[in-house]
């Protein structure tokens, strides 16, 4: 029995050194000491000892079960420490490798132009005023003789807020000329660059917003002649000296006579067709129209209380990301919105 035991001991701590996981040990356990484990059918050959052998088997025996426990304690640990850092070893972060680099964003590029923009008109003496996107319906249409019924003022053309459509999103930057007459006597020369909103669908030269440039001028003596100077300062100092624009006679309320100017369309050169294909940047036109402008309508001027016999002046309204576009080479208004930074990394 004595050597039963020695055996067990032996074969017990080997199978437990040699187990690897915590399943593993649990099986050992209810193998080696439980009820029906090997240990347990030994201790129960004890009856069949003497009575002088009993005590020393029983010794025996016991302190075979606190090796085999012993040592089942140790293996616990000692796999729930090897489980633990090898966990903590797939998890380690390594602080040597170097970190991703923080990309640096940069101006936007219709921001850019606008900006470009600004710059050449404050070289021709203009001050930038601001104003707000959400405006009365009496400063964006009626005080500029835009009437009641006038189509711009449908509800399917203007983003209204109430149901009296007396308060809305401006259409247009025009209203500032009101804003600025109404506060200053001439000689006024600013630009009012902002957002505008009109319920237009998105295609290569529309979006429901989009960003003007109003400029308004007056004083003593202003005449077209200075109203085309102004512009094509512009336009030069923006697109190069050969840039090709057009003026074409047109109509505005709030400006009489009244003009709009075009850029030939950089993408087909005018011709309105790029490989045979109706050109899609300009519709086939040929010509990107660029801005509206004319002489401020003397009932405007009156009413915002100057003079219209002693002083004249001139307006224009300038839509910035059609500027951008040319001015950048960008075919189609809606890559200026997306802020695709694959897009924008271009400018
Ligand atoms: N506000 C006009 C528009 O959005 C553009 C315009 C035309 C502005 C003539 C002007 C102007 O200042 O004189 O279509």
């Amino acid at each position: 029995m004595k050597q039963q035991l020695e055996e067990i001991k032996k074969r017990a701590l080997q199978a437990l050194d040699d187990a690897s996981s915590p399943n593993a040990l649990e099986e050992l356990r209810v193998k080696l000491l439980g009820k029906k484990g090997e240990l347990t059918a030994v201790l129960k050959q004890m009856g069949k000892l003497s009575a002088e052998e009993r005590p020393v088997m029983g010794q025996l025996a016991n302190s075979v079960r606190a090796a085999i426990e012993a040592r089942l304690e140790e293996r616990k640990s000692a796999i729930h420490a090897a489980a633990l850092e090898a966990k903590l070893a797939a998890e380690a972060i390594d602080v040597t490798i170097p970190g991703e680099p923080v990309s640096l964003g940069k101006q936007h590029p219709m921001n850019q132009v606008l900006q470009e923009a600004k710059e050449i008109f404050i070289g021709m003496g203009y001050t930038v005023v601001d104003g707000p996107e959400i405006e009365l319906a009496d400063y964006n249409f009626t005080r500029l003789n835009i009437e009641e019924g006038h189509p711009s003022r449908d509800r399917s053309d203007t983003f209204y807020f109430d149901d009296d459509d007396k308060v809305l999103l401006r259409t247009q930057t025009s209203p500032m000329q009101i804003r600025v007459m109404e506060k200053m006597q001439p000689p006024i020369r600013i630009v009012a660059p902002g957002r505008v909103y009109r319920k237009d669908e998105a295609d290569a030269t529309h979006s429901p917003m989009f960003h003007q440039i109003e400029g308004l001028v007056v004083d003593e003596g202003i005449t077209m002649g200075d109203l085309k100077g102004a512009l094509e300062t512009l336009v030069k100092r923006l697109y190069g000296e050969d840039a090709v624009v057009r003026f074409r006679p047109h109509h505005f309320p709030f400006t009489e006579p009244s003009c709009e100017v075009d850029m030939q369309c950089f993408k087909c050169r005018g011709t309105g067709d790029v490989g045979g294909q109706v050109c899609s940047t300009c519709h086939g036109e040929g010509w990107i129209e660029l801005l509206g402008a004319g002489m401020v309508h003397p009932d405007v001027l009156e009413g915002c209380g100057i003079d219209s016999a002693k002083y004249s002046g001139f307006a224009f309204g300038i839509g910035v990301e059609r500027m951008a576009m040319g001015r950048l080479r960008i075919n189609d208004l809606r890559l200026i919105f997306d802020n695709d930074v694959r897009f924008l990394q271009q400018f």
